[in-house]
């Protein structure tokens, strides 16, 4: 929910801070700070707002020919307002012992209230401020920053990724439990953070701290395993770089770009699946049950997993919130396997839910960041290669998902015998046409002009059916998120009973109503919407008669005959139209007011 960027060397600091706090603003921006250290000086500054990373930094000096050690932060709050005093790095009371900290102490009233008792002062209303404090009290004992901290940790409850330094010391400490912290070498200089985006810039070795893993730099680097107490030996990976390339191109933000890059992530998944993962599925035996779980779009494409699962290998399916699932007591044994999705990896609630069924039943995970908190947690990795998603919206994350249920469900029903091989193999150059599709759409339709219809709007409705009812739901979610407009998602009967009492002239209806099963009975729901002056959109992958006399507007896309793939084709016209209406309304598409990208935070 937040994101945490270190450097310990030389170099033109400003500039490597800047960039490191940039790449991670999509955890969260409503304000950043940084604590610069070394023996000589030491200074720090915090910036409140969005948008305030080039201002924040012009406090470091653009020539420091020292090497110094800076520790920064950009925030999403979860405890304590958006504020000056809120912002990191943090402090104790006689501001020496500095903290970044990206997650949640869930006991800090506790420890505060203890702290205050003996007379510590705070100035903040966070979580993260009793952790500098909590050491500054061990080190009047312990006299050793070092154990100060882990004897800090041992009485920590919850979730944290942090960087600690000491004022007018060389000394970097980070430790890590449930969320990332990575670190980069590049020969000469240290960088760490909460993804690997930002240190690729400068080096493809890094290394993924595990949970309950400490490293103290002094003027070497150590790793300790603090919950065991004892010295472990990590070695630099080396990352795979072009997974990591990010910029806009030619686009004016990462949503618009990620919705165009759609057509290629679904190759680039199909291709990896069909490479890396097929033959290993085929060794998972099929479960008599299988519990899907996540939270926003992930738990959208979970319900679409559940329609291509229940329908293609007549295996039951169950899809949870992810929030919901990990305090229920839900009924799983070995049969069962978990499909956890996650495009982060790192959702705090999705994680939890895995962490109830451990060792109950089979977790298998839908993932796209390979080296995530989600990816380590699962039994059974089915990645999605849709490469970073940065916008806060998911787009190409969400039609990657899909399309590995798809193939989960196909190679399932390939390994029950019920298709051959040659029927698989031309499922899968069907998915390569409709990639021709979602391109051809992509670059026809008319979806920005009919977005001016609702850029004053209050509320909209978004109905479907069938496969189509989660695509309603996240399309509702899209422009929620994106245009800060509500949006409800229903199954199109559903409207009926009750929300059919919204529908007037000035309650803008979305309708998915392409040619499957259940078009007759979309066009009776689009009538009752009519009927009351509903204004209707149509998503038509046809125009009758009917579709003609009853929509206000009609967004035409290509036809498929597979049920199974019109969702690729559906969700698109709804991303398009929550990214034109957000435009046109000059929201910053990439950072929506209030969200961040993973929600590190339950
Ligand atoms: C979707 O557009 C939102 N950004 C949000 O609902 C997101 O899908 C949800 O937070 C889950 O994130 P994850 O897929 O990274 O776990």
């Amino acid at each position: 929910m937040c994101g945490i960027f270190g450097f310990k060397g030389k170099g033109n600091i400003r500039e490597i801070i800047k960039n490191g706090l940039k790449a991670l603003e999509y955890r969260g921006y409503d304000s950043c700070g940084f604590f610069l250290n070394n023996d000589k000086f030491s200074f720090y500054d915090k910036k409140v707002g969005k948008g305030k990373i080039d201002e924040l930094v012009l406090s470091i000096p653009l020539k420091i020919d020292e090497e110094v050690i800076v520790i920064s932060h950009t925030r999403w709050a979860t405890h304590g307002r958006i504020s000056e005093e809120n912002a990191h790095p943090h402090f104790d009371c006689k501001k020496e012992i500095a903290i970044v900290h990206n997650g949640t102490i869930e006991n800090y009233q506790f420890l505060k209230k203890g702290l205050e008792k003996i007379g510590h002062k705070f100035i903040s209303q966070t979580d993260t401020e009793v952790i500098p404090h909590l050491i500054e009290e061990n080190f009047k004992k312990d006299k050793n920053i070092f154990f100060a901290v882990i004897s800090a940790l041992k009485k920590i409850e919850g979730s944290f990724a942090f960087l600690i330094t000491k004022r007018g010391e060389d000394i970097l400490i980070g430790a890590k439990k449930n969320l990332p912290l990575v670190i980069g070498f590049d020969g000469h200089n240290y960088y760490f953070s909460s993804d690997p985006i930002p240190i690729t810039k400068y080096t493809n070795k890094v290394i993924f701290l595990q949970d309950d893993e400490i490293f103290y730099l002094g003027s070497k680097i150590k790793f300790y395993n603090f919950k065991k107490n004892i010295q472990i030996i990590k070695k630099f990976d080396e990352l795979d770089m072009k997974e990591y390339e990010i910029t806009k191109g030619s686009f004016d933000s990462y949503m618009i770009k990620e919705i165009y890059e759609q057509p290629e992530a679904i190759k680039r998944t199909l291709k990896y699946f069909l490479d890396e993962t097929f033959e290993r599925l085929l060794k998972q035996s099929i479960p008599e049950r299988i519990v899907i779980t996540g939270c926003g779009t992930s738990w959208h494409s979970g319900l679409i997993g559940e329609y291509m699962i229940e329908k293609l290998i007549v295996i039951p399916v169950e899809v949870e919130y992810a929030s919901e699932l990990r305090y229920k007591s839900p009924v799983v044994d070995r049969n069962t396997i978990l499909i956890a999705i996650s495009q982060s990896g790192e959702t705090a609630d999705t994680i939890g839910a895995m962490k109830k069924l451990k060792g109950k039943c089979r977790i298998f995970s839908i993932c796209n960041v390979e080296k995530s908190s989600v990816v380590r947690e699962s039994d059974f990795i089915l990645l999605t290669k849709a490469g970073p998603e940065i916008g806060v919206a998911s787009t190409k994350s969400f039609t990657s998902q899909i399309l590995i249920l798809y193939l989960f469900s196909l190679t399932y029903l390939f390994k029950k015998g019920r298709i051959s091989k040659e029927k698989f193999n031309s499922k899968c150059n069907e998915i390569l046409k409709l990639v021709e599709k979602m391109d051809f759409l992509l670059k026809n339709n008319n979806v920005e002009k009919i977005a001016e219809k609702l850029i004053y709007k209050t509320n909209a409705l978004y109905l479907g059916r069938g496969i189509n009812f989660p695509i309603a739901l996240e399309g509702a979610l899209k422009l929620k998120e994106i245009s800060y407009i509500h949006a409800e998602g229903y199954p199109a009967a559903e409207m009926k009973h009750g929300p059919i009492a919204l529908i007037d002239e000035n309650m803008p209806v979305i309708f998915i109503c392409v040619k499957d099963k259940l078009l007759k009975k979309i066009i009776i729901n689009m009538e009752e919407v009519k009927t009351r002056k509903g204004f209707i959109i149509s998503i038509c992958d046809f125009i009758s008669e009917e579709i003609k006399k009853l929509s206000d507007e009609i967004i035409l896309i290509p036809h498929i005959e597979n049920e199974y793939l019109k969702p690729f084709l559906t969700v698109i016209p709804l991303q398009l139209l929550a990214y034109y209406v957000a435009n046109k309304k000059g929201i910053d598409v990439d950072k929506p007011r209030n969200l961040a990208k993973s929600v590190t935070v339950e």
